[in-house]
């Protein structure tokens, strides 16, 4: 089901109908992965009453709420993954050391947040903490982030062993996956109402509460330089949290300041108007729809309306596009199978599809999540990677710009990249936007090159921000060129440009 994109027109009518009631953004429970349930979320967006858009800029906003303090009791040595994963090839058991647990969020209501926990392999402490968050809304971490893109491991055919990857970003970096908000993945609440309170001011809180708590189970990497990366709705999620650290930083006790450098986005969602933009534009420009039904997109349906004639024209669109892989639109897509059957896909250019598949049945096993420390109620659910609890969203704001513009005001380093074949959030979009947000270029468009020498992407770096593409992408750039990626982390990390 990972890969299924002929859901596209059966899930929007489903969404239509569940949708039509409610004043908020309601995310259709059944879709299986990142891309496509962003690409819900922002049809429902589209398609009614405008979501309070309360968290426009958390940066002026007052009261925040109080801060959160873990009672669990736990220690970091409690959460240390004392012999390895299951299945995990033995050659690197112990080279480098894993943690996974919980930390609490919400005492009163019991929402805990979990996290898996990377050291670099070599030297921690000298090297920096990178957090990763996935999208969605509602999409994990550790199913995406870690297992799919940029973790030390990925997951074999058979659902139960493990292989390690080669460009893990922990050659660099240490990194913590984060399952947020709570009832993504093994992070849960106690009380299930919470869910339904799922949004992006609460999940920068809840993660800004994480953070803090974190850091006081790991004191050691206090002091390391700290960046928050990842991608896809992560692209709301990261500046509304870089937001609060610093907020945070600003008027908190140096007890708990936390070391923000900088944050680096992959084809992440920006701004309402210029996204849908980009989207129409890469449809049609990539030979994807008709000349017919990009006029009538971008003549009838540019602005958010509330018009059945738009959304008879998204059927329309699906029916012309057929079942691609829209987040990776020259990649092999996923055969869905009779249940408990798969097929070893011949691997296209080392990436194997159905992939997802796997991570979701190793997760599943129960010597895994005891391994993990996770599941530790006994959730009544299945893991899965995107939440089908998380069905409502109560606030996403319209836009990133003002978060950026004071973001960049106070001289935090930012690296937008895009992969430059995911059709989802697509390279034009994110150029549109920054062309919107009328910054200074400072070198121009460049190609850049990777290890092997070869031009792995271009490159323009504006006062404030660089942007990077990265050729031959979908939207989970390590996913599909993790060398380009990796050479991409490196230089960031190095604070080349
Ligand atoms: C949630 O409830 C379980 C079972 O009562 C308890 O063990 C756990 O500590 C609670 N979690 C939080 C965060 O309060
Ligand atoms: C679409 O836009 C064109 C040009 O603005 C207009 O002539 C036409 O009536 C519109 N069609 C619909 C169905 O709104």
């Amino acid at each position: 089901m990972e890969r299924g994109h002929t859901l596209f027109l059966t899930r929007l009518v489903l969404l239509i109908l569940v949708t039509v009631t409610t004043c908020e953004c309601q995310i259709h429970g059944s879709r299986a992965n990142q891309a496509e349930t962003l690409m819900e979320f922002r049809r429902s967006r589209k398609y009614q009453t405008r979501v309070s858009m309360v968290s426009e800029d958390m940066l002026t906003e007052s009261g925040l709420g109080e801060m959160k303090t873990d009672d669990s009791g736990r220690k970091m040595d409690d959460d240390y993954i004392h012999e390895g994963l299951p299945g995990q090839p033995l050659s690197t058991l112990s080279i480098f050391k894993q943690y996974a647990g919980y930390i609490n969020v919400d005492r009163v209501n019991g929402r805990s947040l979990f996290y898996y926990f990377v050291e670099a392999l070599d030297d921690p402490s000298s090297k920096p903490l990178v957090l990763w968050l996935n999208g969605g809304p509602g999409c994990s971490s550790l199913g995406v982030g870690a297992m799919l893109e940029i973790g030390p491991f990925g997951v074999n055919p058979d659902g139960k062993t493990l292989y390690t990857r080669r460009y893990s970003w922990n050659k660099v970096a240490n990194i913590l996956f984060l399952e947020s908000p709570a009832g993504v993945g093994f992070s849960y609440s106690n009380t299930t109402s919470d869910y339904d309170l799922s949004g992006d001011k609460r999940t920068a809180m809840d993660s800004y509460a994480f953070l803090v708590n974190w850091f006081r189970r790991f004191p050691h990497f206090k002091n390391s330089d700290f960046l928050i990366m990842g991608e896809s709705y992560a692209g709301f999620y990261i500046p509304e949290l870089a937001g609060v650290v610093i907020k945070k930083n600003m008027e908190g006790q140096s007890s708990s300041i936390i070391n923000i450098k900088g944050i680096m986005i992959g084809n992440g969602i920006m701004n309402e108007d210029t996204d849908d933009k980009g989207f129409n534009d890469y449809l049609w420009s990539h030979a994807l729809i008709s000349d017919e039904i990009y006029t009538k997109l971008t003549q009838n349906c540019s602005n958010a309306v509330n018009s059945e004639y738009c959304k008879n024209l998204e059927e329309e669109l699906g029916e012309e596009i057929g079942d691609i892989d829209l987040y990776n639109i020259y990649g092999p897509t996923c055969p869905r199978l009779p249940h408990g059957l798969t097929v070893r896909k011949k691997r296209h250019s080392g990436l194997d599809p159905c992939e997802g598949n796997y991570v979701e049945a190793y997760l599943n096993l129960p010597n895994v999540q005891k391994a993990f420390h996770a599941n530790v109620t006994k959730l009544s659910y299945p893991w899965a990677t995107c939440s089908k609890l998380i069905v409502k969203w109560k606030d996403s704001p319209k836009t990133m710009f003002p978060i950026y513009k004071r973001l960049i005001a106070l001289g935090l380093r930012i690296l937008l990249y895009s992969g430059d074949v995911d059709a989802v959030v697509p390279v034009c979009g994110t150029r549109y936007s920054i062309d919107a947000m009328n910054l200074k270029v400072i070198k121009p468009w460049r190609f850049w090159t990777d290890a092997t020498k070869q031009v792995a992407g271009y490159k323009v770096v504006y006062d404030g921000l660089t942007f990077a593409t990265v050729r031959g992408a979908g939207h989970e750039v390590p996913r599909f060129q993790p060398r380009q990626a990796f050479a991409l982390v490196k230089m960031f990390l190095a604070n080349r440009d």
